[in-house]
């Protein structure tokens, strides 16, 4: 069984305990990252512990650990297998609570976990059909810019769009987009290439920066900026995309074809960026 690491120590995974006091636990206080790690390198190792230092720092914790010693323990636990595409997931709680009390409790000590697994092979039927998404309403707090453990917003709602025969729930506010459950979306219409702007309603996605720089560095038109339900509803092509996802068409919403129900040529070239930009780092 895999080894991980929790507070210090490594351990297999069957071992690792915390106490039922950790705020992690009783109030989801905490954050988290899911780094892809590909060749046996960590993509994009920088931006996602920018993003960490970032939902941190909004939830006034301080990083427990320096940038040196995440980087020994990742690749303590990545390094038996570097051939294999795996995901590191690490969790930052603010530690245990003998009081419950919802205010922060004083001298707590952080929680920190880190596991890494073997990533799922891709699946090729999903760049040559597609999968499909259902537009939810989006119902969760407005702190979404925040990698908070505390998911339960974004688990109905994935859950729901299960249920409905989808792979993804692509959410409106007031009327615009504003992510998926667990990705962010794109639209492509007459020929640019659209996704809603970095806000407090949407996790600014690792990913979803990566296309924008592979999108512009090929003179692929594109832009952030608002995006309506019915612009997303009569888009040429929609795309989804995250750490685990990487990037995938949305060919089918709410039951009817996105386009023209397969995946788009621009789909195609950016999906070509995105492995080539992938093996370059390998
Ligand atoms: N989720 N939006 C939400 C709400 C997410 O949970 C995620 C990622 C993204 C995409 O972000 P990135 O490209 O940095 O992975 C957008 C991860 C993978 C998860 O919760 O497992």
């Amino acid at each position: 069984m895999s080894e991980v690491y929790l507070n210090g120590e490594l351990m297999p995974l069957e071992e690792a305990r915390i106490s039922v006091m950790d705020r992690g636990f009783l109030f989801g206080d905490g954050v988290y990252e899911v780094i892809p790690v590909y060749g046996g390198r960590l993509f994009r190792l920088a931006q996602h512990m920018q993003r960490l230092d970032n939902s941190l720092h909004s939830i006034r914790m301080e990083n427990p650990l320096q940038p040196e010693d995440w980087e020994k323990i990742f690749k303590r636990l990545t390094g038996a297998t570097p051939d294999i595409e795996q995901l590191v997931y690490l969790q930052v709680t603010r530690g245990v609570d003998w009081a419950r009390n919802h205010l922060f409790p004083r001298g707590s000590k952080a929680t920190v976990f880190v596991m890494a697994w073997i990533a799922k092979p891709k699946d090729p039927d999903i760049a040559k059909k597609g999968v499909a998404g259902v537009v939810l309403e989006d119902n969760r707090w407005n702190r979404c810019d925040i990698k908070a453990t505390s998911l339960l917003g974004n688990v109905l709602l994935r859950q729901e769009a299960q249920d409905a025969g989808a792979t993804e729930a692509i959410l409106i506010r007031d009327g615009l987009v504003t992510e998926g459950s667990s990705t962010n979306p794109f639209i492509i219409q007459d020929g640019e290439i659209l996704t809603p702007p970095s806000s407090n309603l949407l996790l600014p996605g690792v990913t979803r920066d990566l296309v924008l720089e592979l999108a512009r560095g090929s003179d692929m038109p594109c832009a952030e900026r608002q995006i309506t339900r019915d612009e997303l509803e009569t888009a040429d092509e929609i795309w989804i995309c995250s750490s685990s996802r990487e990037v995938q068409p949305v060919t089918r919403l709410d039951g009817k074809p996105v386009g023209d129900g397969v995946p788009g040529t621009l789909f195609r070239r950016i999906d070509t960026l995105f492995q080539d930009y992938k093996a370059s780092l390998s």
